[in-house]
């Protein structure tokens, strides 16, 4: 049998290829990326649990960007951001310059950007400097047709970098400059950011909580991904395999790449599937649930006690009961629960659990005691 290289990408933050659902999302951004300064949609924020594709959409879109002839920065928040903003800036802005199809601007106003020669200072916090620097890199890019798009992954609160890079940007957008700002990170990070008085701005961009994936997408991706490789699976075990996922992104790739190892002749089958559900849950367990289940505080392990006797949605006024709590009580931990993504709306006053196994897994932990 040749090998084929597994067409799977369990790295956090590997752009697939073929990415399940989000298609509204993407179409909405990349139509902001043509029309330019003024559509809302140039400013959003991603929010959504572990392993939903926050970093994966964010890589995705920028490389959509570049393809549409913007300069992109893709940075984290971390110290020193706002410096990494312009190398990165003028990095993207070389590289389009090497790759001549993309080429959109011409090499000469190219040059100006690479050579506008920044002074790398170590400083981190409040630059005074950083706001005409990166005015004057916008400068030269819209004099070229071209914009910067920043995308800025993992948002913490309380970090006076995001408070300069929110401030000088809600400037830009007034002057009308060609920038996009993308962000994305933990909902519950994202709650306090916007809650900050001084980058109240943020509030108006456009939001988008990235949950789960319908089964249908789910299995298109799947089934597009095995077929793009070079490899067959039967119908039974790719309806197996969805159900596993059960519309987590993560978990698609870690089933995906699994089963592929387990194909016989190039066919996954049943067995096969089995086999690779049964390593992917292993490892959904030791990257997500363990980590998730550690932040959880003992009223959310209450609340979600109080779900496991339902076998499908619980209804937020019987948890309450259940509990032993009021139903004010409850809806804190229902709030907290629903950010860190362990549980999600399913119809008026019910909730599910929205991790692949996790009710198993927390049916086994509060047998051990915790
Ligand atoms: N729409 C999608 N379809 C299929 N696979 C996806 C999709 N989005 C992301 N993935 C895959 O899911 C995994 C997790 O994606 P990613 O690292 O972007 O999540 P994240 O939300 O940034 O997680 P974290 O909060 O831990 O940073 C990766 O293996 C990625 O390839
Ligand atoms: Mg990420």
């Amino acid at each position: 049998m040749v090998a084929r290289n597994n067409p799977f990408t369990p790295g956090f933050g590997q752009v697939p290829p073929f990415m399940a659902g989000r298609r509204y999302v993407i179409e909405n951004i990349d139509d902001a990326f043509t029309n330019g300064p003024g559509d809302p949609n140039l400013t959003t924020i991603f929010t959504g649990a572990r392993g939903t594709g926050k970093t994966t959409l964010l890589t995705l879109l920028a490389d959509h960007a570049e393809e549409k002839g913007w300069v992109s920065a893709r940075v984290s928040s971390v110290p020193g951001m706002l410096e990494d903003i312009l190398q990165q800036a003028e990095r993207s802005a070389a590289n389009l310059l090497k790759s001549p199809t993309r080429v959109r601007l011409n090499s000469v106003g190219i040059g100006g950007v690479a050579s506008l020669g920044w002074e790398y200072t170590n400083q981190t916090g409040a630059d005074p400097n950083w706001r005409t620097r990166l005015t004057k890199l916008l400068d030269e890019l819209e004099s070229h047709g071209s914009g910067l798009v920043i995308t800025i992954d993992e948002l913490q609160s309380d970090f006076d970098e995001m408070v300069q890079v929110a401030s000088v940007y809600q400037h830009l957008i007034a002057e009308g400059r060609r920038v996009s700002l993308l962000m994305a990170g933990l909902p519950y990070q994202v709650s306090r950011i916007l809650n900050d008085r001084s980058i109240s701005f943020l509030r108006r961009a456009a939001r988008h909580h990235l949950t789960r994936i319908a089964d249908d997408d789910i299995r298109t991706a799947l089934l597009e991904t095995i077929e793009g490789g070079g490899r067959s699976i039967t119908d039974d075990a790719l309806g197996t395999a969805v159900e596993a996922i059960d519309g987590f992104p993560f978990m698609m790739q870690l089933v995906g790449y699994r089963m592929w190892t387990q194909a016989d002749n190039g066919t996954i089958d049943l067995p096969a599937a089995r086999r690779g559900i049964g390593a992917a849950q292993y490892e959904m367990r030791t990257n997500i649930l363990e980590t998730t289940y550690m932040e959880l505080s003992d009223g959310d392990l209450a609340f979600v006690e109080a779900m496991l006797p339902d076998e499908g949605p619980s209804s937020t006024s019987e948890i309450a009961r259940r509990m032993g709590k009021s139903t004010g009580y409850a809806a804190q931990y229902r709030r907290r629960l629903l950010e860190e993504g362990v549980i999600g709306e399913r119809g008026r006053g019910k909730v599910g659990f929205e991790l692949p196994g996790w009710r198993t897994f927390i049916a086994e932990k509060l047998e051990d005691g915790f």
